[in-house]
C-alpha cells in the first residue's frame, strides 16, 4: 500500500553540500515529497526525537551532532516506503552499505551517516508529526 515516511538530511550533509544530491535520488527513487522544511533542532528538540537511545553511550554525541547546523526534513510517501527508503539510504553504517546507498555516497561515520529513515509506519507518523502540522503536509 501507498504510505509515508520520514526523513532528515543531517549536518553532516548539508555542511558537504549534499542536499540537491540527496533530493534527487529520492525523487527518483520514486517518493513524493508532501511536506519538507530547512530548520536547525534545539537540544531539546534533539533529546525528545532520539529519547529512544536515551541509554546509548552514543548519545550526547547524537545530539551535538544534530543540533551543530540545520538540517531538512521531509515527509516521502510512496508504495512500500519506510522499507524501500531505508533499503534506498543502506546500512547505518557507511562502510557497510550498499554500493549506490545514500549513505554510501554521502555518510561520513555510523555517527554522521547524512540522512534518516524512520523504521516503522508507527515511527515515521510519530516523527512526521514532531516536525510538520497538518497544514504543512501535501
Ligand atoms: P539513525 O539510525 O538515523 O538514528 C540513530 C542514530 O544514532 C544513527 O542514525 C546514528 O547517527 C547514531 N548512531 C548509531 N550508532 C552509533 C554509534 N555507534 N556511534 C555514534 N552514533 C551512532
Amino acid at each position: 500500500a501507498t504510505n509515508r515516511t520520514f526523513t532528515m538530511i543531517k549536518p553532516d550533509a548539508v555542511e558537504n553540500g549534499h542536499i540537491g544530491a540527496i533530493l534527487e535520488k529520492i525523487t527518483a527513487a520514486g517518493f513524493k515529497i508532501v511536506a519538507m522544511k530547512f530548520t536547525q533542532l534545539s537540544t531539546r528538540d534533539a533529546e525528545e526525537f532520539y529519547a529512544i537511545h536515551k541509554e546509548r553511550p552514543f548519545f550526547g554525541e547524537l545530539v551535538e551532532f544534530m543540533t551543530r547546523g540545520p538540517i531538512v526534513a521531509a515527509i516521502l510517501e510512496k508504495e512500500n516506503a519506510v522499507e524501500d527508503f531505508r533499503t534506498l539510504i543502506g546500512a547505518t553504517n557507511p562502510a557497510e552499505a550498499a554500493e549506490g546507498t545514500i549513505r554510501k555516497l554521502y555518510a561520513t561515520s555510523i555517527g554522521e551517516n547524512a540522512v534518516h529513515g524512520s523504521d516503522s509506519d508507527e515511527n515515521a507518523a510519530i516523527e512526521g508529526a514532531f516536525h510538520f502540522s497538518g497544514r504543512e503536509i501535501f
